[in-house]
C-alpha cells in the first residue's frame, strides 16, 4: 500500500513575540494562514526494516537530521511499530524561508504514518509528537488559519476569512535563507521587539473579520523583522516596492527570509509579478497563488 500527500505552506500573518522565557524559547502569539502551494510526500511499506527516505532535492540531508525522519523515529517509538516504510519528499517550497516548509513535512509524515499503520495514534497524541518536533509542527496538522499560543504550538483553529476569498499571494525568496535561532537571538538587541504587547493576534483576527484593509494593513506585524530588515535591507525594498505597486498588504513571514504581498486579484497578482519582475530582475524566487483552497 502506497500513499500520497500534499504538504503545504503558511505564512504568519502576524508573529508577535512577548518576552523570553526560562526555557530559552520565546512566548509568542502568531496568527498563521496556511498557503496552498505544496512539497509532496509519498509513504509506502516496505518487506525491509526501518526507514528510507529519498528527496528530490539533492541539498537536504536525508539522513537523521532530516525533520521527516525524526518525525517517523518518534512515530514509530510512540505507536511501539518496527517502522519499516520508503518515504520520498518531492520539495518545492523553499528552505530556511519562514514558510513553514519543514514543519508541515514533519506533521504531513506523522498524519501519513498514523494512515499507513491503522490510526494507531490518537489526534492528542499527534498533538504531542508534533509540539515536540517544533514550534511550527502542530499548526500543519489541521488546515485552517489558527492562531499560536506558547512558543506557537498552542494551536487555536480559526474559521476561514471571507475577505480573503478572491485574494492572491506573492511569496518572494531571496535566494538566501534566515537561521530562526539567530533570529530569535538577535532580539536581544530589539528589547521593544523582544516584549510585544500582547493581544494583537486577536485584534488582527477581529480586522480580517470585519473585512478592513486599513484595520487589517494597521495590525500586520512581525517582531522578527527587526534584527531581518536591518541585516538585509533588501527585504525592507520588496515591501516598499509592493505597497507602491498597490498589494493590500505586505510583511516578511516568520523567521524569513520569504516576502510576502497579499493582492485584491488574480489580475493584480498577475500586474504586480510583472512589474517585480522588471523592477528587480528575473533571479528572485516568486510564485504568486490564490488563496483558497
Ligand atoms: O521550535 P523550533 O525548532 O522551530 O525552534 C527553532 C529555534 O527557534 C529554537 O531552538 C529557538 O532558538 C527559536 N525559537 C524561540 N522561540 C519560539 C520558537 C523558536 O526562541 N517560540
Amino acid at each position: 500500500m502506497s500513499l500520497e500527500l500534499r504538504s503545504p505552506c503558511k505564512v504568519n500573518l502576524i508573529l508577535n513575540i512577548l518576552g523570553k522565557r526560562a526555557d530559552g524559547f520565546h512566548e509568542l502569539e502568531t496568527l498563521m494562514h496556511p498557503i496552498p502551494f505544496f512539497d509532496s510526500l509519498t509513504f509506502a511499506k516496505n518487506s525491509a526494516p526501518g526507514i528510507q527516505l529519498s528527496c528530490s532535492d539533492p541539498l537536504l540531508r536525508t539522513d537523521e537530521s532530516n525533520l521527516v525522519y525524526k518525525a517517523a523515529k518518534l512515530f514509530g517509538r510512540a505507536a511501539s511499530v518496527d517502522i519499516s516504510t520508503i518515504i520520498h519528499l518531492e520539495k518545492r517550497i523553499p528552505m530556511a524561508a519562514g514558510l513553514g516548509g519543514g514543519s508541515g513535512n514533519a506533521a504531513t509524515t506523522l498524519l501519513g504514518l498514523n494512515q499507513l499503520y491503522d490510526s494507531v495514534l490518537s489526534d492528542a497524541a499527534l498533538q504531542g509528537l508534533a509540539a515536540e518536533l517544533g514550534s511550527d509542527v502542530p499548526f500543519f496538522l489541521q488546515s485552517c488559519p489558527a492562531i499560536g499560543l506558547g512558543r506557537g504550538e498552542q494551536i487555536h483553529q480559526l474559521s476561514p476569512y471571507p475577505i480573503l476569498e478572491g485574494c492572491w499571494i506573492i511569496l518572494v525568496h531571496p535566494g538566501f535563507g534566515i537561521s530562526t535561532p539567530w533570529a530569535y537571538q538577535q532580539l536581544a538587541r530589539f528589547p521593544e521587539a523582544r516584549n510585544g504587547i500582547p493581544g494583537r493576534a486577536a485584534k488582527l483576527d477581529a480586522s480580517l473579520r470585519s473585512g478592513n484593509w486599513t484595520a487589517i494593513t494597521e495590525n500586520i506585524y512581525n517582531s522578527l523583522e527587526a534584527p531581518a530588515l536591518e541585516k538585509y535591507p533588501l527585504l525592507e525594498l520588496f515591501q516598499t516596492f509592493f505597497k507602491k505597486a498597490g498589494a493590500v498588504a505586505t510583511l516578511m513571514s516568520g523567521s524569513g527570509s520569504t516576502t510576502f504581498a497579499i493582492t485584491d486579484s488574480d489580475k493584480s497578482a498577475k500586474r504586480i509579478s510583472a512589474e517585480f519582475r522588471s523592477h528587480f530582475g528575473e533571479s528572485f524566487w516568486m510564485k504568486a497563488i490564490g488563496l483558497g483552497f
